[in-house]
């Protein structure tokens, strides 16, 4: 009797721990989509005035849709300065968080105006939203 009772206690409590590691994980999916969304949003205000996020819709800036893994300076047909062409290095999640930060000081003589985006929380979410494009 006691073992049936206990045997049942631990199903139930399987199924809930099971119920609540996949409500953390459907919290998760939410919350990286939540941070797209902020991304998106604050790459409308600070970026997109300049930048593509679409071929099919070239602008003043290179276009940064898969930039997340690009070489600097190498999305083709696009003027870039010496600067940046020389620059030789990948845009990783640093060097992208780098560049948000302070552009001209990451990569001196770079085309781009200074853009000083310091909050690392703004930094992740605009990171969040490239990542998202880039496949
Ligand atoms: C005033 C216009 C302007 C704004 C605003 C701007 N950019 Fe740029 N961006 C440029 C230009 C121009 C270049 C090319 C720089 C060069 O050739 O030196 C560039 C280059 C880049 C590159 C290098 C891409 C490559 O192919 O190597 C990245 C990454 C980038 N910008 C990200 C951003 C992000 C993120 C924002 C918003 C936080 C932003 N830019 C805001 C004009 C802008």
């Amino acid at each position: 009797m006691h073992r049936i009772a206990n045997r049942s206690v631990i199903l139930a409590l399987s199924l809930l721990t099971l119920t609540a590691l996949q409500t953390l994980a459907d919290d998760a999916g939410s919350f990286d989509q939540i941070k797209v969304g902020a991304g998106k949003a604050l790459f409308e205000a600070e970026c997109r005035r300049c930048h593509a996020t679409d071929a099919s819709d070239p602008s003043y800036g290179p276009l940064l849709e898969g930039v997340v893994g690009r070489e600097a300076g190498t999305f083709a047909g696009y003027p870039y300065s010496e600067a940046l062409k020389a620059a030789g290095f990948v845009w990783t999640e640093g060097a992208l968080k780098a560049w948000m930060e302070d552009n001209d000081g990451f990569v001196p003589g770079t085309k781009m105006r200074h853009v000083g985006i310091e909050d690392a929380t703004v930094q992740d979410f605009i990171l969040a939203y490239l990542q998202s494009i880039s496949g």
